[in-house]
């Protein structure tokens, strides 16, 4: 059963029978040695410093990076490239998107088998393109896992469920971006995975916001990556900065 599926029912537990029946659905969970599969946490950036701080909270399961990631990073040529990717593998222990820059399918299947032997948590990142969606379907018949990207429709994201991609990644900022909503999107990708026991999980990219990553987590998306500052931000309650001050206020005036 997928991960996506369980979480469903989970919700509509939750939703129908109040707290007692999520238990109950937890234990019958537990009983039959099934599990739920947590929230994954992926940074999206090429920046090694961002993934090592990322990484040292102790709470990252993976990286994901684009052209203009590397760019922004000032990483360019080939070399260059793969070597980054490289560096990155040995910092985390995690799937680790590389995306090809071919966008015919003999092009993508080249250049994804080659990044494919860069390292075992290497996930070929696709563009959810017609040539794409052929090489998602070849490199899952060759055990290549897949990410495929620029998802914006659940159109799109059945296509590359039925293509056997790894991960899906709708892009949820630039859909809100163009005042659409993208936690829709979402929400739509995990009814219609449960439905058919889709494998493929849902990476929700694009993340702009914690809040992005707090819906995400309503939802049921598999897997958010996000930018540190959104992670970080995730910290954030003036509450705690306020009761901690007087914890710490009264601890001094009985202890000094
Ligand atoms: O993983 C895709 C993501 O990097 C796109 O984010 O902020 O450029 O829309 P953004």
């Amino acid at each position: 059963m997928s991960s996506s599926l369980l979480i469903l029912q989970v919700r509509k537990q939750a939703k129908v029978g109040g707290r007692c029946a999520r238990y109950e659905f937890l234990h019958f969970l537990f009983y039959h040695k099934l599990k739920i599969i947590v929230m994954k946490f992926f940074i999206d950036t090429a920046n090694l410093d961002e993934i090592k701080e990322a990484n040292d909270l102790g709470i990252l399961d993976g990286v994901t990076t684009n052209p203009s990631l590397m760019a922004k990073d000032g990483v360019t040529g080939t070399d260059a490239i793969l070597k980054r990717y490289v560096d990155i593998c040995n910092i985390v222990d995690g799937d680790v998107s590389a995306e090809v820059i071919a966008t015919d399918f003999a092009g993508i299947v080249k250049e994804g088998e080659n990044l494919a032997t860069l390292h075992k948590n290497i996930v070929v990142k696709v563009p959810m393109i017609k040539d794409g969606v052929k090489a998602l379907k070849y490199f899952s018949d060759q055990g290549i896992r897949t990410n495929c990207t620029l998802v914006f429709s659940a159109g799109q994201a059945i296509l590359a469920a039925k293509a056997g991609a790894t991960y899906v990644s709708p892009f949820m900022g630039r859909i809100d971006d163009i005042s659409w909503d993208g936690t829709d999107l979402i929400d739509q990708m995990v009814e219609i995975y449960a439905n058919y026991g889709f494998e493929t999980e849902i990476l929700a990219a694009s993340i702009r916001s914690p809040l992005h990553i707090v819906k995400c987590a309503e939802i049921g998306a598999d897997v958010v990556t996000t930018p540190l500052k959104s992670i970080m931000a995730l910290l954030n309650h003036p509450l705690t900065d306020v009761g901690l001050e007087k914890f710490l206020a009264d601890y001094k005036k009985g202890n000094s």
